[in-house]
Protein backbone atom coordinates (compact mmCIF):
# COMPACT_ATOMS: atom_id res chain seq x y z
CA UNK A 1 0.00 0.00 0.00
CA UNK A 2 1.36 3.63 0.02
CA UNK A 3 1.30 3.65 3.75
CA UNK A 4 -1.41 6.23 4.20
CA UNK A 5 0.22 8.75 1.48
CA UNK A 6 -2.07 9.52 -1.40
CA UNK A 7 0.69 8.78 -3.97
CA UNK A 8 3.59 5.80 -4.38
CA UNK A 9 5.95 8.78 -5.51
CA UNK A 10 5.41 10.79 -1.56
CA UNK A 11 5.51 7.77 -0.17
CA UNK A 12 8.61 6.47 -2.45
CA UNK A 13 10.23 10.35 -1.55
CA UNK A 14 9.52 9.58 1.92
CA UNK A 15 11.58 6.45 1.78
CA UNK A 16 15.08 7.83 0.82
CA UNK A 17 16.60 7.90 4.31
CA UNK A 18 15.85 3.80 4.35
CA UNK A 19 16.41 3.66 0.67
CA UNK A 20 19.95 4.86 1.60
CA UNK A 21 20.37 3.26 4.68
CA UNK A 22 19.67 -0.39 2.82
CA UNK A 23 22.90 0.69 -0.07
CA UNK A 24 25.15 1.66 2.58
CA UNK A 25 24.54 -1.75 4.54
CA UNK A 26 27.31 -4.18 4.90
CA UNK A 27 29.43 -1.81 2.59
CA UNK A 28 30.60 1.13 4.59
CA UNK A 29 32.70 0.45 7.49
CA UNK A 30 34.13 3.63 9.97
CA UNK A 31 36.11 1.03 12.13
CA UNK A 32 38.30 0.00 9.23
CA UNK A 33 37.60 3.34 7.66
CA UNK A 34 36.77 1.66 4.22
CA UNK A 35 34.66 0.73 1.48
CA UNK A 36 33.61 -2.48 0.19
CA UNK A 37 31.15 -3.67 -2.32
CA UNK A 38 30.99 -7.70 -2.31
CA UNK A 39 29.97 -7.78 -6.07
CA UNK A 40 32.18 -5.67 -7.63
CA UNK A 41 35.43 -6.95 -6.00
CA UNK A 42 36.68 -8.89 -8.88
CA UNK A 43 36.84 -5.41 -10.86
CA UNK A 44 39.64 -4.49 -8.67
CA UNK A 45 42.17 -6.54 -10.80
CA UNK A 46 41.09 -4.28 -13.72
CA UNK A 47 43.16 -1.61 -15.14
CA UNK A 48 42.18 1.53 -12.89
CA UNK A 49 42.07 4.31 -15.01
CA UNK A 50 39.63 2.87 -16.92
CA UNK A 51 38.23 4.26 -19.62
CA UNK A 52 34.83 3.90 -17.75
CA UNK A 53 31.72 4.82 -19.88
CA UNK A 54 28.42 5.04 -18.81
CA UNK A 55 25.40 4.43 -20.72
CA UNK A 56 21.81 5.29 -19.32
CA UNK A 57 18.52 6.98 -20.02
CA UNK A 58 15.91 9.73 -18.25
CA UNK A 59 16.71 9.73 -14.50
CA UNK A 60 19.51 6.72 -14.61
CA UNK A 61 21.29 9.20 -17.67
CA UNK A 62 20.87 11.77 -15.05
CA UNK A 63 22.85 9.49 -12.23
CA UNK A 64 25.40 8.45 -14.52
CA UNK A 65 26.47 11.88 -15.12
CA UNK A 66 26.92 12.48 -11.42
CA UNK A 67 29.28 9.43 -11.09
CA UNK A 68 31.48 10.08 -13.98
CA UNK A 69 31.82 12.78 -12.30
CA UNK A 70 32.87 11.02 -8.93
CA UNK A 71 35.16 8.81 -11.21
CA UNK A 72 36.69 11.86 -12.80
CA UNK A 73 37.58 13.45 -9.55
CA UNK A 74 39.90 10.58 -9.05
CA UNK A 75 41.44 10.79 -12.40
CA UNK A 76 39.58 8.47 -14.09
CA UNK A 77 38.88 9.19 -17.57
CA UNK A 78 34.63 8.77 -17.69
CA UNK A 79 32.49 9.70 -19.99
CA UNK A 80 28.43 9.29 -20.14
CA UNK A 81 26.34 8.23 -22.86
CA UNK A 82 22.95 8.46 -23.63
CA UNK A 83 22.17 4.50 -24.25
CA UNK A 84 19.84 5.45 -27.05
CA UNK A 85 22.67 7.10 -28.72
CA UNK A 86 25.69 5.15 -27.73
CA UNK A 87 25.77 2.54 -30.55
CA UNK A 88 25.29 5.60 -33.19
CA UNK A 89 28.34 7.31 -31.99
CA UNK A 90 31.08 4.76 -32.55
CA UNK A 91 32.45 5.21 -29.00
CA UNK A 92 35.91 3.82 -29.44
CA UNK A 93 35.62 0.50 -26.81
CA UNK A 94 38.88 -1.29 -26.01
CA UNK A 95 39.44 -4.50 -23.92
CA UNK A 96 40.18 -2.75 -20.77
CA UNK A 97 37.04 -0.48 -20.97
CA UNK A 98 34.62 -0.52 -18.37
CA UNK A 99 31.30 -0.19 -19.63
CA UNK A 100 28.89 0.74 -16.83
CA UNK A 101 24.95 0.81 -17.61
CA UNK A 102 23.22 2.48 -14.67
CA UNK A 103 19.24 0.99 -15.08
CA UNK A 104 16.85 1.31 -11.98
CA UNK A 105 14.66 -1.56 -13.86
CA UNK A 106 17.28 -3.53 -15.69
CA UNK A 107 14.97 -3.84 -18.37
CA UNK A 108 15.19 -0.54 -20.22
CA UNK A 109 15.95 -1.60 -24.44
CA UNK A 110 18.01 1.09 -25.83
CA UNK A 111 20.33 0.24 -22.39
CA UNK A 112 20.53 -3.38 -23.13
CA UNK A 113 21.18 -2.56 -26.27
CA UNK A 114 24.23 -0.97 -25.34
CA UNK A 115 25.46 -3.20 -23.05
CA UNK A 116 25.41 -5.67 -25.87
CA UNK A 117 26.88 -3.60 -27.97
CA UNK A 118 29.73 -2.94 -25.56
CA UNK A 119 29.97 -7.10 -24.40
CA UNK A 120 30.31 -7.85 -28.30
CA UNK A 121 33.37 -5.27 -28.26
CA UNK A 122 35.22 -6.68 -25.47
CA UNK A 123 34.35 -3.88 -23.26
CA UNK A 124 34.17 -5.01 -19.24
CA UNK A 125 30.59 -4.56 -18.54
CA UNK A 126 29.14 -3.68 -15.45
CA UNK A 127 25.22 -2.79 -14.44
CA UNK A 128 24.19 -0.60 -11.50
CA UNK A 129 20.45 -1.41 -10.97
CA UNK A 130 17.51 -2.39 -8.49
CA UNK A 131 16.21 -5.65 -9.79
CA UNK A 132 17.37 -8.86 -8.69
CA UNK A 133 17.60 -11.03 -12.27
CA UNK A 134 17.03 -8.52 -14.16
CA UNK A 135 17.92 -8.42 -17.89
CA UNK A 136 20.63 -6.26 -17.71
CA UNK A 137 21.89 -8.32 -14.64
CA UNK A 138 22.07 -11.10 -16.61
CA UNK A 139 23.65 -9.25 -19.33
CA UNK A 140 26.54 -7.69 -17.47
CA UNK A 141 29.89 -9.37 -16.61
CA UNK A 142 29.36 -7.58 -13.09
CA UNK A 143 26.10 -6.23 -11.13
CA UNK A 144 25.75 -4.20 -8.00
CA UNK A 145 22.45 -3.89 -6.77
CA UNK A 146 21.28 0.02 -5.72
CA UNK A 147 18.60 -1.68 -3.14
CA UNK A 148 16.10 0.78 -2.65
CA UNK A 149 13.14 -1.26 -2.51
CA UNK A 150 10.34 -1.82 -5.29
CA UNK A 151 9.42 1.45 -7.32
CA UNK A 152 5.86 1.32 -8.16
CA UNK A 153 5.54 5.42 -9.01
CA UNK A 154 6.60 5.54 -12.43
CA UNK A 155 8.51 8.76 -11.92
CA UNK A 156 11.96 7.29 -10.53
CA UNK A 157 12.56 9.23 -6.81
CA UNK A 158 14.39 6.81 -4.54
CA UNK A 159 16.02 5.23 -7.09
CA UNK A 160 17.79 8.17 -7.97
CA UNK A 161 18.88 9.17 -4.77
CA UNK A 162 20.04 5.28 -4.13
CA UNK A 163 21.97 5.42 -7.70
CA UNK A 164 23.84 8.16 -6.45
CA UNK A 165 24.89 6.76 -3.45
CA UNK A 166 25.53 3.26 -5.14
CA UNK A 167 27.99 5.64 -7.40
CA UNK A 168 29.60 6.75 -4.50
CA UNK A 169 30.40 3.28 -3.52
CA UNK A 170 31.76 2.11 -6.68
CA UNK A 171 33.58 4.91 -7.34
CA UNK A 172 35.49 3.93 -3.84
CA UNK A 173 35.41 0.28 -4.37
CA UNK A 174 37.12 0.97 -8.09
CA UNK A 175 39.78 3.34 -7.18
CA UNK A 176 40.50 1.94 -3.19
CA UNK A 177 40.01 6.02 -2.08
CA UNK A 178 37.58 5.89 0.61
CA UNK A 179 37.94 8.74 2.55
CA UNK A 180 37.20 9.26 6.16
CA UNK A 181 35.18 12.01 5.07
CA UNK A 182 33.51 10.35 2.62
CA UNK A 183 32.59 7.49 5.42
CA UNK A 184 31.43 9.62 7.88
CA UNK A 185 29.40 11.44 5.38
CA UNK A 186 27.33 8.67 4.10
CA UNK A 187 26.70 7.64 7.29
CA UNK A 188 24.82 11.55 7.90
CA UNK A 189 23.26 11.38 4.63
CA UNK A 190 19.90 9.37 5.74
CA UNK A 191 19.15 11.41 8.56
CA UNK A 192 20.11 14.83 6.96
CA UNK A 193 17.51 13.57 4.33
CA UNK A 194 15.13 12.84 6.73
CA UNK A 195 15.23 16.84 7.98
CA UNK A 196 15.44 17.72 4.50
CA UNK A 197 11.80 15.85 4.75
CA UNK A 198 10.78 16.71 7.84
CA UNK A 199 11.33 20.83 7.61
CA UNK A 200 10.75 21.30 3.81
CA UNK A 201 8.75 24.33 2.70
CA UNK A 202 8.63 22.48 -0.90
CA UNK A 203 4.27 22.71 -0.94
CA UNK A 204 4.24 26.49 -0.21
CA UNK A 205 6.50 27.26 -3.50
CA UNK A 206 4.72 24.89 -5.18
CA UNK A 207 1.46 26.73 -4.29
CA UNK A 208 2.96 29.52 -5.10
CA UNK A 209 4.43 29.24 -8.62
CA UNK A 210 1.33 26.43 -9.48
CA UNK A 211 0.08 28.96 -12.51
CA UNK A 212 3.78 29.60 -13.93
CA UNK A 213 4.57 28.77 -18.06
CA UNK A 214 7.67 27.60 -17.79
CA UNK A 215 10.14 26.13 -14.97
CA UNK A 216 13.46 26.61 -15.19
CA UNK A 217 16.48 24.63 -12.94
CA UNK A 218 19.96 25.95 -12.61
CA UNK A 219 23.16 24.25 -11.00
CA UNK A 220 26.47 23.86 -11.34
CA UNK A 221 29.02 20.84 -10.90
CA UNK A 222 27.49 18.01 -8.74
CA UNK A 223 24.07 20.45 -8.80
CA UNK A 224 24.07 20.10 -12.95
CA UNK A 225 22.58 16.78 -13.00
CA UNK A 226 20.61 17.50 -10.69
CA UNK A 227 19.38 20.52 -12.52
CA UNK A 228 18.24 18.02 -15.69
CA UNK A 229 16.65 15.74 -13.15
CA UNK A 230 14.16 19.00 -11.36
CA UNK A 231 13.47 19.81 -14.43
CA UNK A 232 12.24 16.22 -16.16
CA UNK A 233 10.74 15.64 -13.12
CA UNK A 234 8.59 18.71 -13.67
CA UNK A 235 7.66 17.81 -17.45
CA UNK A 236 6.56 14.20 -16.21
CA UNK A 237 4.19 15.39 -13.44
CA UNK A 238 2.60 18.23 -14.16
CA UNK A 239 3.25 18.38 -18.04
CA UNK A 240 4.09 21.64 -17.72
CA UNK A 241 7.14 22.81 -19.79
CA UNK A 242 10.48 22.96 -17.85
CA UNK A 243 14.36 22.85 -18.46
CA UNK A 244 17.21 22.23 -16.82
CA UNK A 245 21.10 24.07 -17.70
CA UNK A 246 24.15 24.06 -16.24
CA UNK A 247 24.51 27.71 -15.01
CA UNK A 248 27.07 28.77 -16.69
CA UNK A 249 25.01 28.16 -20.34
CA UNK A 250 22.10 30.38 -19.46
CA UNK A 251 23.68 33.65 -21.19
CA UNK A 252 24.43 30.93 -24.40
CA UNK A 253 20.40 31.20 -25.18
CA UNK A 254 18.23 29.79 -22.83
CA UNK A 255 18.01 33.38 -21.03
CA UNK A 256 15.91 34.53 -24.10
CA UNK A 257 13.33 32.19 -22.73
CA UNK A 258 13.18 33.54 -18.97
CA UNK A 259 10.27 35.98 -18.28
CA UNK A 260 8.34 36.84 -14.80
CA UNK A 261 6.23 33.80 -15.50
CA UNK A 262 9.12 31.28 -15.48
CA UNK A 263 10.29 30.94 -11.81
CA UNK A 264 13.79 29.50 -11.49
CA UNK A 265 15.20 27.12 -9.18
CA UNK A 266 18.91 27.48 -8.79
CA UNK A 267 20.76 25.08 -6.74
CA UNK A 268 23.38 26.86 -4.89
CA UNK A 269 25.32 24.44 -2.35
CA UNK A 270 29.10 24.64 -1.18
CA UNK A 271 31.24 27.49 -1.52
CA UNK A 272 32.81 27.93 -5.10
CA UNK A 273 29.43 27.20 -6.84
CA UNK A 274 27.24 29.79 -4.33
CA UNK A 275 29.86 32.58 -5.82
CA UNK A 276 29.05 31.64 -9.69
CA UNK A 277 25.18 31.22 -8.89
CA UNK A 278 24.21 34.33 -7.53
CA UNK A 279 26.06 35.88 -10.92
CA UNK A 280 23.56 33.70 -12.32
CA UNK A 281 20.52 34.64 -10.14
CA UNK A 282 21.56 38.37 -11.04
CA UNK A 283 21.21 37.41 -14.89
CA UNK A 284 17.40 35.82 -14.24
CA UNK A 285 16.59 38.59 -11.79
CA UNK A 286 17.36 41.08 -14.32
CA UNK A 287 14.52 39.51 -16.45
CA UNK A 288 11.96 39.69 -14.13
CA UNK A 289 12.14 35.75 -12.87
CA UNK A 290 11.12 34.86 -9.05
CA UNK A 291 14.01 32.96 -7.85
CA UNK A 292 13.88 30.02 -5.50
CA UNK A 293 17.16 29.31 -3.79
CA UNK A 294 17.97 25.21 -2.92
CA UNK A 295 20.84 25.88 -1.04
CA UNK A 296 23.02 25.32 2.07
CA UNK A 297 23.82 28.76 2.44
CA UNK A 298 20.26 30.35 3.57
CA UNK A 299 21.28 33.58 4.96
CA UNK A 300 23.89 34.75 1.89
CA UNK A 301 20.72 33.39 -0.63
CA UNK A 302 18.08 34.88 1.12
CA UNK A 303 19.52 38.51 0.50
CA UNK A 304 19.02 37.48 -3.25
CA UNK A 305 16.41 35.23 -3.88
CA UNK A 306 13.10 35.27 -3.10
CA UNK A 307 12.85 32.04 -1.81
CA UNK A 308 14.73 29.39 -0.32
CA UNK A 309 14.63 26.20 -0.03
CA UNK A 310 17.28 24.78 2.55
CA UNK A 311 19.53 21.74 2.81
CA UNK A 312 22.00 20.71 5.41
CA UNK A 313 25.43 20.40 4.42
CA UNK A 314 26.34 17.38 3.07
CA UNK A 315 29.88 17.92 1.63
CA UNK A 316 30.48 19.10 -2.26
CA UNK A 317 29.25 15.50 -3.33
CA UNK A 318 26.31 14.72 -1.69
CA UNK A 319 24.90 18.06 -0.88
CA UNK A 320 23.24 17.71 -4.44
CA UNK A 321 21.20 14.49 -3.52
CA UNK A 322 19.68 16.52 -0.70
CA UNK A 323 19.06 19.30 -2.93
CA UNK A 324 17.14 16.90 -5.80
CA UNK A 325 15.08 15.87 -2.65
CA UNK A 326 13.61 19.14 -2.54
CA UNK A 327 13.02 19.70 -6.23
CA UNK A 328 11.38 16.26 -6.51
CA UNK A 329 8.87 17.70 -3.44
CA UNK A 330 8.20 20.55 -5.79
CA UNK A 331 7.42 19.15 -8.45
CA UNK A 332 5.18 16.33 -6.79
CA UNK A 333 2.79 19.05 -4.93
CA UNK A 334 2.54 21.32 -8.31
CA UNK A 335 1.22 18.01 -9.99
CA UNK A 336 -0.76 17.56 -6.70
CA UNK A 337 -2.34 20.95 -6.64
CA UNK A 338 -3.01 20.56 -11.02
CA UNK A 339 -4.69 17.07 -10.28
CA UNK A 340 -2.49 14.79 -12.45
CA UNK A 341 -2.53 11.43 -12.34
CA UNK A 342 1.21 10.86 -10.57
CA UNK A 343 1.70 7.59 -10.46
CA UNK A 344 0.86 6.95 -13.99
CA UNK A 345 1.55 9.94 -15.77
CA UNK A 346 -0.17 10.08 -19.53
CA UNK A 347 2.12 8.38 -22.35
CA UNK A 348 4.42 6.96 -19.68
CA UNK A 349 5.54 3.62 -18.90
CA UNK A 350 7.59 2.06 -15.78
CA UNK A 351 9.64 0.37 -17.67
CA UNK A 352 10.95 1.33 -21.32
CA UNK A 353 11.38 -2.38 -23.52
CA UNK A 354 11.41 -0.84 -26.93
CA UNK A 355 14.20 0.67 -28.35
C1 LIG B 1 12.06 9.27 -15.01
C2 LIG B 1 12.01 7.89 -15.44
C3 LIG B 1 12.65 7.49 -16.74
C4 LIG B 1 13.63 6.36 -16.46
C5 LIG B 1 14.23 5.82 -17.76
C6 LIG B 1 15.28 4.76 -17.50
O1 LIG B 1 11.36 9.48 -13.85
O2 LIG B 1 11.48 7.08 -14.74
O3 LIG B 1 13.32 8.58 -17.32
O4 LIG B 1 14.63 6.85 -15.62
O5 LIG B 1 13.22 5.30 -18.57
O6 LIG B 1 14.76 3.69 -16.76
P1 LIG B 1 15.69 2.63 -16.08
O7 LIG B 1 16.43 3.32 -14.99
O8 LIG B 1 14.77 1.57 -15.57
O9 LIG B 1 16.64 2.13 -17.13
Amino acid sequence: GKSGHEHYMLKEIYEQPTAIRKCLRERVSEMEESITVEELSDLGTLERDGPVQFVACGTSFHAALYGARLLREQGIHAQCFRASEYAAESVPIHSGTVVIGVTQSGETADTMSALRTANKAGASTVTVTNVVGSSAARECDHVMYIRAGPEIGVAATKTFASQQVALTLLTSALTGSASLDTIKRLRTLPDQLQRVLDESTAREIAMEYVDADSYFFIGRGYNAPVALEGALKMKEITYKHAEGFAGGELKHGPLALVTEASPVFAMATGENHVEKMLGNINEVEARGAPVVAVTDSPATLSQYADHVLEVPDAGPRLTSVLANVQLQLVSYWVANELGRSIDKPRHLAKSVTVE
